[in-house]
């Protein structure tokens, strides 16, 4: 609408102006004494008066591609928004015998702003009634499937007491083919029955969603930061998002893509270490918050309870709503994330991991501390609070061996040195 009338006015003002000096110059008196004198006149009238319409074809001209660049432009920024409100991002949640998938469930319905565009698949496993009765109670809000498959797995002797490993991964196989081969979706975000979510839990999947689709040296987005405890994330800053190599899990978003390649090995047991192996991942990072966007409510089954009463409990939940989809993410694409972050951590002020504790670090700005070795990074870890394990060599949270979190407020890397060629596969 506005680019019509600017181009109608435009057009207006140049033909009035096209008019006026038509008429002032033809006006213009005529000496009349020499009838070749008035043949001379004209001639030099014709002529200026075309030269005066070219000049005016010029500007009109430019005009028109000033517009139509300007028509480009909007069109981009209203596609865009416009592509993000037609995808669809189901929820896949992993449900078993826990009837307190209620909570999880309750968090995601509340938030959800558009159900078609977020339709919520609750697939089951382990034929439980009563959990299934608590799923049944919700209705058309959301969609059940039911694994069939329940028959006995046959477990080598020595993993016996981690039969719930690999039912699973089995559980994981089957729901992700429905998700991708039967239902035909092209993205998915995975939810476990003992998450719970953020208010802009679906905004964070839907404005990272371009990034994934965009740069293939991503293969997940997640909600999900393994240093997101109180003490050593900015709380001011939840929009702040890294890049990350570590594959973080708990409430993560993949593409059919990437499913079509996992799907042929798709391992029978301990899927997610399986995921971070080289060969999975080759090389491929994952978006993470700097405050997660999912934190668990605790977990008794398979998993390990004491991981939750020592770490996972303590996981800040975001709680402001950022609206991630208005963001310019670019940032994030490798090739600029590289650039500028990578060459940001180098830039900064190396400090010691005591100085940084004892609050005699003065610097206003990021500031470095370097590990070199496996023990090291361990001991540094330690001291500040932070995860201390490797998988495949990655620590937790590591982008290009890079660990980034905040200490009392300041943004703090501990990173390799500069010539770092990789990660250390015996490091664990
Ligand atoms: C599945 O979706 C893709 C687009 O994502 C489409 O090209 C294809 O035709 C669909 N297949 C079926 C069987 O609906
Ligand atoms: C978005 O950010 C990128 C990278 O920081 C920048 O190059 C680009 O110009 C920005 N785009 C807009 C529309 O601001």
């Amino acid at each position: 609408m506005r680019i019509k009338r600017t181009s109608l006015v435009i057009g207006i003002i140049l033909i009035i102006w096209s008019s006026l000096l038509y008429i002032s110059l033809s006006i213009r008196p005529i000496p009349s004494k020499d009838d070749e004198d008035v043949d001379h006149q004209i001639v030099i009238l014709e002529q200026s008066i075309s030269g005066e319409f070219e000049r005016n074809n010029v500007i009109i001209n430019r005009a028109q591609k000033l517009l139509e660049l300007k028509k480009k432009a909007e069109h981009r920024t209203n596609l865009l928004a416009m592509e993000l409100q037609n995808v669809k991002i189901p929820i896949l949640v992993f449900a078993c015998n826990r009837v307190t998938v209620n909570r999880c469930l309750d968090g995601l319905i509340k938030y959800r702003p558009d159900p078609d565009q977020f339709p919520i698949i609750v697939s089951q496993d382990c034929n439980h009634e009563e959990t299934r009765d608590v799923i049944l109670k919700y209705g058309t809000q959301l969609s059940l499937i039911q694994q069939p498959d329940q028959s006995d797995i046959q477990v080598p002797p020595k993993e016996k007491k981690f039969k719930g490993y690999f039912k699973i991964a089995r559980h994981y196989g089957w729901a992700l083919n429905q998700m991708f081969f039967n239902f035909n979706f092209s993205t998915a975000i995975i939810v476990e029955d003992d998450l719970e979510v953020a208010p802009d839990f679906f905004e964070y999947f839907l404005g990272t969603y371009p990034l994934l689709v965009k740069d293939s040296s991503l293969w997940c987005i997640s909600a999900w930061n393994d240093n997101g405890k109180e003490g050593v994330v900015n709380v001011n800053r939840p929009e702040l998002l890294y890049r990350t190599d570590f594959f973080p899990g708990l409430g993560w978003m993949l593409t059919k893509n990437v499913w079509m390649e996992l799907s042929t090995k798709w391992p029978k047991a301990y899927w997610d270490d399986w995921i971070r192996d080289p060969a999975q991942r080759r090389d491929r990072s994952c978006i993470r918050p700097e405050i997660s966007r999912t934190r668990t409510f605790g977990k008794s089954g398979v998993s390990n309870g004491m991981f939750y009463e020592k770490h996972l409990k303590y996981i800040k939940l975001d709680e402001e709503f950022v609206p991630f989809t208005k963001m310019n993410l670019s940032y994030l694409l490798k090739d600029i994330y590289d650039n500028d972050f990578v060459h940001k951590v180098y830039q900064s002020p190396i400090v010691k991991h005591q100085d940084l504790k004892d609050g005699k670090v003065e610097y206003n700005v990021p500031v470095r501390i370097t590990y070199r070795t496996r023990d090291e990074y361990k001991m540094i870890t330690k001291k500040l609070g932070l995860m201390d394990d490797f998988k495949s060599g990655v620590p937790r949270t590591a982008y290009k061996g890079i660990v980034t979190f905040h200490f009392e407020g300041k943004m703090v890397h501990l990173a390799p040195n500069a010539n770092w060629k990789g990660y250390d596969i015996t490091w664990s």
